[in-house]
């Protein structure tokens, strides 16, 4: 599978397999589309200065929070991939599994906590949105408690829903709404047209938000997604969640301070892949300073990756560990759970090479991003 090999080649390849409105869901972000750009451009900018002749084990594997990996990147959490499938969730945490790599569960997948865990064979890590109803947060809490999933990620980047044009364009809705220009966009593509049949309607079975009078994605995700988080809720949770808790969609070291005093594991530098504020810093350049201000937790970092040398910047400029979002969806996309597998162990690679070459854990490599040198991480 060659095209696995290069970003550019997946999403191109995830495009003719879509129609236009399901690929706009994944590829979009918000407004003018600014911050997504920039994440990836801040990756593709940032340079290395190596040093190779530091010598390096060749091993990638990392830990984090007692549990061993095969490398320090996984998957971020992704709702609503039923649009590409009815196998998406599944699928894509089994492909996780078997390369040994984190996969988050988003608490708006198309599939259940209990059955992804039980289809992959192990407990994801879940993601947390808080709707409007808290007692359906805490309920999904408990069941996750009773799964055994090492880690919580509450979300706290989204209290609306970002204004993204192309799913307004498209007049995205759930159930899907037909127009003249979905059956044409759907008559092309046979194959997802009949998995979509096949499937039924998109299920957010693990909120279970009652959907019946939500009929477009705005109102449907808005209750999903829009109850109030304070620091008194990160309290709540730190008291009720006996395993890890990280915060993720923070961007700045005093927020990260905060979470660190009340107790929690560590925080996720993310901007939600450009998907909420178009005027969002790009996540790598407010990666230094979080992971500062973290103070021995982990700091993961998402939003631009595009390859495993991004995961060795990455960590340089102090992550513990990355994930990628849509190159995911686009691989699943394109090729089902193979080409996920086939990404992973292609990411792991690239990463292992990157180390190898950079002189990864020499005091002198060093990144360089927007003229300022940064020291290397503490490994
Ligand atoms: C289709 C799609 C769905 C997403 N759903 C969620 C979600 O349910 N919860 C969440 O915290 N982040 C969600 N995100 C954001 C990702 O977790 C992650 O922050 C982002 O995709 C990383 O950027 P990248 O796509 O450039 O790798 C979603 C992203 C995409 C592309």
């Amino acid at each position: 599978m060659d095209y696995v090999h290069d970003f550019r080649e997946l999403r191109r390849s995830a495009r003719r397999r879509l129609p236009g409105f399901a690929f706009d869901f994944i590829d979009g972000s918000a407004g003018r589309e600014a911050a997504a750009a920039r994440n990836v451009q801040a990756f593709a900018d940032a340079e290395i200065h190596p040093d190779p002749l530091h010598p390096r084990a060749r091993e990638t594997r990392c830990a984090l929070f007692n549990q061993s990996y095969a490398a320090p990147f996984g998957i971020a959490p992704m709702g609503g991939l039923g649009i590409i499938d009815g196998r998406a969730d599944i699928s894509i945490a089994r492909a996780a599994a078997a390369c040994d790599v984190p996969y988050v569960l988003s608490s708006v997948a198309n599939t259940s906590l209990e059955d992804v865990a039980r289809a992959a064979g192990r407990s994801p890590w879940l993601q947390l949105y808080c709707p409007q109803d808290r007692s359906l947060l805490f309920g999904l809490v408990d069941r996750a408690k009773d799964l055994g999933c090492p880690v919580l990620m509450l979300t706290v980047d989204m209290p609306m829903v970002g204004k993204r044009l192309r799913d307004i364009r498209n007049r995205l809705s759930i159930p899907f709404r037909w127009s003249a220009r979905t059956v044409i966009d759907v008559v092309a593509r046979p194959r997802w047209g009949l998995a979509q049949l096949v499937n039924g309607p998109l299920q957010f079975p693990n909120l279970r938000v009652p959907a019946d009078d939500a009929d477009d994605l705005a109102t449907l995700m808005a209750r999903q997604t829009g109850g109030i988080i304070d620091w008194e809720l990160i309290a709540t949770l730190r008291d009720r969640w006996p395993n890890a808790l990280l915060i993720k969609g923070v961007q700045s070291a005093s927020v990260a301070r905060r979470a660190h005093q009340l107790g929690c594991d560590g925080v996720v530098v993310s901007n939600h892949g450009g998907r909420q504020l178009d005027g969002a810093a790009a996540s790598l350049h407010s990666l230094s300073a979080v992971a500062a201000a973290t103070r021995g937790g982990v700091t993961a970092i998402d939003s631009g990756l595009r390859c495993g040398e991004d995961v060795l910047k990455a960590r340089l400029a102090g992550a513990s560990v990355a994930f990628f979002g849509r190159p995911v969806a686009f691989a699943y996309a394109a090729g089902g759970q193979a080409a996920v597998e086939a990404l992973l162990r292609i990411l792991r690679h690239e990463y292992l090479c990157a180390c190898v070459q950079a002189g990864e854990g020499s005091p002198d490599v060093q990144l360089l991003l927007r003229n300022e040198l940064v020291p290397p991480a503490a490994s």
